[in-house]
């Protein structure tokens, strides 16, 4: 953090001018309204000034109350930002807020607090708290109201969506549009107001207009209590803005205040703050600094066309980043150039990108058999069979083809990373770039840091993530790697509650009651049995003895393999997705539960839940143990970017400290002592005992 002070000020002719600096976008934290004041009591104190002018950077009005500083300790004198902003609407001289850049939640509820707003035509002006599952906290349910009216007001709040300034031109939140030089054009204004003698303008004094108010308010609560399932933010901020209407300003704020009070305390509310910080913190690596020189990645080869090639094509035709894309056969090549254009076809029917758009990006596109195409690309991505033998093929030919200082990746799932990069004279220049299906859609982006992979390769990856709109975690090397490792642990766990005596019905139910977008059977019957019985025959045959069979081996023994079979832990009519249960899958489970001895009981749909998610919370304390994964965090994001976990939760390790660690202990312990079941499966993991025994959590 900087050590320059966050606000500077200045008097040019008549008028004081406060500018904020607190990079990087001008949180409010505690010195920044401290330095508000301080410049507003200067301003007031001295008689030459007449008018004020507060303003920020290019970059940033202000983004807001400092996220950082939520759920820290209040220090000393402490002027929140309800206060800052009363006492400048409070002013005996004008205040005019010059607002370039983004004007966002606290940021927005000062300007509102100024007399007089100015602003460039492209500022961005919007109350995002709700995202942070919480409600405009410093008047912002009450004042924007009484400038913009009910609907729209309602409208910025509830979405958190951002508006341009252009948009309100001619209304009474803003009063000019500056082009030019901001502050030049707010201090002319400043004096205008001055020389005019103009009113100030306190938007606590105005009323709110809006014919029906009631009636509209109603039809508020319904469509947005019918949308904001899990989430207690959106129905809040309707009761709000109602108290906008009729009453006192005063009881208006004291309504405002005390939901948003409420709202922070709320799991929902933590669990959206923490996901903002965590997708943040998830792009810095602790030792690969943040100014390391990153290489230039102006094309990109990929090698397979089959479902993640053709997906990792997309994301970067759709970034504008030219693609050669590399096939084995000419009809491979034709089929996932076929798929391509028709997902881009299918994109252009509903409306969401146009005819021009569809031939610009697919003109982006150079398809190929051979790799002469690849020596003059940056980066080159492998995505070829999972086989050992075919990634050495690959790696080999890449290694010989590519220019010096080219970045050769692999999408492997589950290989050995470093054996890969062994296979090439350039282990520095290899990583793992692991996308998740449907490649071009799904925001999660592992990035596979080897033994011996550059710093350089790394902060070049993570950059160019962000240019593809993924969001990249960095996971070390390991059997699945963050995510699929802890996934294996997940589908065990479902097991055990299905032998148990649970039905797939029931254990899907109780998942998606918990908030996953699928239970876990509806989605292998989604994914495919075949995949994962593949692999379990792989494992089987190497090592007979450590092989446990389960239940879905059966079913993929039967050909049940999914939806494309029309059947698997669920039938489905033809063309249709609606799982229906199946007695014929009961009946493989009695059998399968007769043959190892088990009686089934009971299993509630709490048990169910503890233990799906108690599974993958102890697996991810292990992969942070081993320095798998760089923060806890980093899991959550992985979770609820790669497998439909539900933002209201927060991610599975945030779940858990907010279950409270001894507690996910307790339900570990009881797994473990239970008749017949894999006490080394559910033993706690160290680093979950000692943080625990500490009185700490992961987050
Ligand atoms: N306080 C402190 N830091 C903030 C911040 C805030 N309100 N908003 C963003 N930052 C930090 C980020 O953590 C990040 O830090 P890093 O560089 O160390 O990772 C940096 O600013 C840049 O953020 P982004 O990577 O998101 O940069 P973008 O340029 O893409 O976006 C932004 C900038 C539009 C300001 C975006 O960060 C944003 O939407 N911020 C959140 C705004 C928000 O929710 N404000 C409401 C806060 S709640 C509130 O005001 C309560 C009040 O009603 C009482
Ligand atoms: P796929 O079978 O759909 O596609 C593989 C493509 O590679 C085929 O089109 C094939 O013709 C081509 N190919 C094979 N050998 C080749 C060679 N020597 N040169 C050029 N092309 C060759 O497989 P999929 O699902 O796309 O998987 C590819 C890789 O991505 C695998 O390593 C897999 O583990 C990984 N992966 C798969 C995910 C998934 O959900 N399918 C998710 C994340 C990673």
């Amino acid at each position: 953090m900087s050590n320059q002070p966050s606000t500077q000020y200045e008097v040019r002719g008549a008028v004081a001018v406060v500018t904020l600096t607190n990079p990087p976008v001008n949180g409010l934290g505690h010195a920044l309204r401290v330095g508000i004041v301080e410049g507003l009591d200067r301003a007031l104190a001295d008689p030459k000034v007449s008018a004020l002018v507060i303003t920020g950077t290019d970059r940033a009005f202000s983004g807001g109350a400092d996220v950082r500083e939520f759920g820290t300790p209040k220090s000393g004198w402490e002027p929140n930002l309800g206060n800052v902003i009363k006492a400048i609407e409070g002013s005996s001289k004008p205040v005019v807020a010059a607002i370039a850049g983004v004007a966002l939640g606290g940021g927005l509820e000062l300007a509102l607090g100024a007399h007089f707003r100015v602003a460039k035509a492209d500022a961005q002006l919007g109350l995002p708290e709700v995202k942070l599952g919480l409600l405009p906290g410093a008047g912002g349910t009450q004042r924007l109201p009484r400038l913009v009216g009910l609907e729209t007001a309602l409208n910025m709040i509830v979405s958190g969506a951002p508006v341009p300034a252009a948009k309100f031109a001619g209304t009474p939140l803003l009063d000019a549009i500056i082009d030019g030089d901001l502050v030049d054009g707010a201090v002319k204004f400043a004096e205008k107001v001055v020389a005019d003698k103009a009113p100030l303008k306190r938007v606590r004094d105005l009323k709110v207009k809006q014919p029906n108010a009631e009636a509209f308010l109603q039809f508020a609560r319904n469509t947005v209590g019918a949308v904001s399932k899990n989430f207690p933010a959106p129905l809040k901020c309707v009761e709000a803005v109602a108290a906008s209407v009729g009453g006192s300003f005063d009881q208006g704020l004291k309504t405002e205040r005390d939901l948003f009070l409420g709202l922070m305390q709320t799991p929902e509310s933590r669990a959206l703050r923490h996901i903002f910080q965590a997708e943040r913190a998830a792009s810095k690596i602790s030792d690969v600094p943040e100014d390391t020189p990153v290489r230039e990645i102006k094309s990109v080869g990929i090698i397979g066309a089959g479902t993640m090639g053709g997906g990792i094509a997309m994301s970067f035709i759709n970034a504008g980043i030219p693609v050669v894309l590399l096939e084995a056969k000419q009809e491979a090549l034709d089929k996932g150039l076929a798929t391509i254009r028709k997902n881009y076809e299918s994109s252009l029917k509903k409306g969401k990108i146009t005819q021009a758009k569809l031939d610009e990006r697919l003109a982006l596109i150079t398809p190929t058999l051979s790799y002469d195409g690849f020596k003059n690309v940056d980066l080159a991505i492998e995505a070829v069979f999972e086989s050992i033998e075919v990634k050495e093929t690959v790696f080999k030919t890449l290694d010989e083809v590519m220019k010096p200082g080219a970045i050769l990746a692999s999408n492997t799932s589950a290989l050995n990373l470093d054996q890969i990069a062994a296979f090439t004279k350039r282990p520095q220049d290899v990583i793992g770039l692991h996308f998740f299906s449907p490649a071009n859609v799904m925001r999660l982006l592992e990035v596979v840091r080897g033994a011996k992979t550059g710093k350089d390769v790394l902060a070049t990856s993570m950059q160019l993530a962000k240019k593809i709109k993924k969001i990249a975690v960095v996971s070390g090397v390991c059997d699945g790697f963050i995510g699929n490792r802890i996934v294996a642990r997940y589908g065990a766990a479902a097991n055990e509650a299905l032998n148990a005596g649970a039905s797939p019905q029931q254990i899907d139910k109780a998942l998606e009651k918990f908030g996953l977008a699928m239970g876990i059977y509806r989605m292998g019957d989604l994914a495919g049995l075949d995949i994962g019985y593949a692999g379990r025959k792989r494992r089987k045959e190497a090592n007979p003895d450590a092989y446990i069979p389960i239940v879905a081996d059966r079913l993929a023994e039967a050909g049940r393999f999914g939806q494309k079979t029309g059947a698997g832990f669920y039938k489905y009519e033809a063309g249709k997705r609606d799982p229906i249960p199946d007695p014929a899958v009961d009946q493989m489970i009695t059998d399968f539960r007769k043959e190892r001895g088990i009686t089934p009981r009971k299993v509630s749909d709490e048990e169910i839940v503890e233990r799906a998610i108690f599974a993958m919370v102890n697996e991810g304390a292990r992969i942070l143990e081993e320095g798998i994964a760089q923060r806890a965090s980093d899991i959550d994001i992985v979770y609820l970017n790669g497998y439909g976990f539900p933002a209201h939760r927060g991610g599975p390790m945030l779940y858990a400290d907010q279950v409270g660690l001894p507690n996910v202990i307790r339900a570990l312990k009881r797994f473990a002592a239970e008749p017949g079941s894999d006490a080394k499966f559910w033993t706690p993991a160290p680093l979950l005992v000692k943080l625990a025994e500490e009185g700490k959590s992961f987050n």
